[in-house]
């Protein structure tokens, strides 16, 4: 297998060597997934959260002969999306693929509409959900199930952006899953997405059918004294001097959120400076920005004064926590308490700003940091 390129991955995982830290989390998911406990891992966008269950099915699959199944429901629709991203999870589980597995799927996947195609060129083969009846979609996630209760081995699936399941114009398709899930003694779940109010109300409300059906788990930023010492190892396994002081300005700016230090970290390594010093970091900086700027200039478009002039002066406290006191409005001129808490919905579901403990913050750090300039 090469190796990356550059040892700053912006996107997906490779190996543990290119993944910083974690292990807790990993220790965690792994103890509650071998003793029969499933999963709800949530955090905020781009935190890591993708990246956390392919480590976890990494370190797994060396010890395990189990089945590992890693979808993304984030562009499915409805029921049959499901059903279709489901099949195709099975089906890609198995990278060798022998002539006895694909002739045992075949059998299968017709009985629930689905077909494997091999393509022209390349002769390789894959899934398709071909004439299916939707009026079936239900039979067939429960065949899809069967198969892997029977096929006698333990398997792990990941379904990220689970969330997307209450997007579905289909009746009872929380009920439906669990029925199917929780009867499951070989198979164990992982539901991973970053609508925090949606995943809590679905596994904390009582009257939900996945109520207190799986273990929480809320994923923080990486602790930066580790993620340090990541980033030294990999400019110093290139022969690249960094002072600590230049990475902790890294880590301050991009408010220490895994995407963004990722992505600053690549493009400063892939300067080939051999003696990194603070003012090729600023310049990074000053670069990323200019690049996304033209994105930032139309969100302006999209966005009302008053939205606008709201995400600015967030921008510039970092954290607020009380947007809507007569200080804050004061200082940045942003009209009465209605307007605002008019705009902070709006933004809010607009997903520009989120809400931790610490109040309302721009969700993109580079965005932010954007705004903060405009001052
Ligand atoms: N522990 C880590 N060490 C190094 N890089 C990481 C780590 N975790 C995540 N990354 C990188 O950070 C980026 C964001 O991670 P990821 O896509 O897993 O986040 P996410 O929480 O799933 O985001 P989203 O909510 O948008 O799906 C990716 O480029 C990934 O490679
Ligand atoms: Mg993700």
């Amino acid at each position: 297998m090469n190796t990356p390129s550059n040892p700053f991955l912006i996107s997906g995982y490779y190996s543990a060597e290119y993944f910083c830290d974690r292990k807790t989390e990993t220790d965690k998911i792994r103890s509650a997934l071998t003793n029969g406990r499933n999963i709800t891992l949530i955090s905020n966008r781009r935190i890591g959260k993708t990246a956390l269950i392919e480590h976890v099915f990494n370190r797994f699959r060396g010890k395990s002969n189990a089945g590992f199944i890693h979808i993304d429901i984030y562009p499915t629709q409805n029921l049959t999306d499901f059903l279709s991203a489901l099949g195709k999870g099975i089906f890609n589980s198995r990278s060798s693929k022998t002539t006895k597995f694909i002739d045992t799927l075949m059998r299968f996947f017709s009985s629930i509409g689905a077909t494997i195609v091999y393509d022209a060129v390349s002769g390789q083969p894959s899934f398709e959900l071909k004439y299916h009846d939707p009026k079936r979609t239900a039979k067939s996630i429960d065949h899809l199930f069967d198969y892997l209760e029977k096929s006698g081995k333990q398997f792990y699936i990941a379904i990220d952006e689970f969330q997307q399941i209450s997007n579905y114009p289909e009746k009872n398709v929380e009920a439906l899953l669990r029925s199917k899930i929780q009867h499951l003694k070989n198979v164990h779940f992982i539901f991973s997405g970053s609508h925090k109010h949606v995943l809590i109300s679905m596994f904390a409300d009582y009257k939900r059918p996945f109520y207190q059906s799986t273990d929480m788990m809320f994923l923080d930023s990486i602790d930066p004294v580790i993620y340090e010492d990541f980033i030294f190892r990999h400019f110093s396994n290139a022969r690249r001097q960094i002072k600590r002081e230049s990475i902790k300005l890294i880590l301050e700016w991009c408010r220490n959120h895994t995407y963004y230090v990722q992505y600053v970290c690549n493009r400063l390594y892939a300067n080939n400076s051999k003696k990194i010093n603070d003012a090729e970091v600023l310049a990074v900086f000053n670069e990323v920005l200019e690049e996304t700027k033209a994105t930032y200039f139309n969100y302006r478009n999209l966005l009302t004064d008053a939205q606008w002039n709201l995400l600015c002066a967030i921008a510039n406290e970092e954290h607020a926590a009380m947007p809507t006191s007569a200080k804050f409005m004061k200082k940045y001129n942003l009209g009465g308490p209605s307007t605002i808490n008019r705009s902070l919905n709006a933004l809010l579901d607009k997903e520009m700003l989120l809400k931790d403990e610490k109040g309302y913050f721009v969700y993109d750090v580079f965005f932010s940091r954007w705004l903060e300039k405009l001052q």
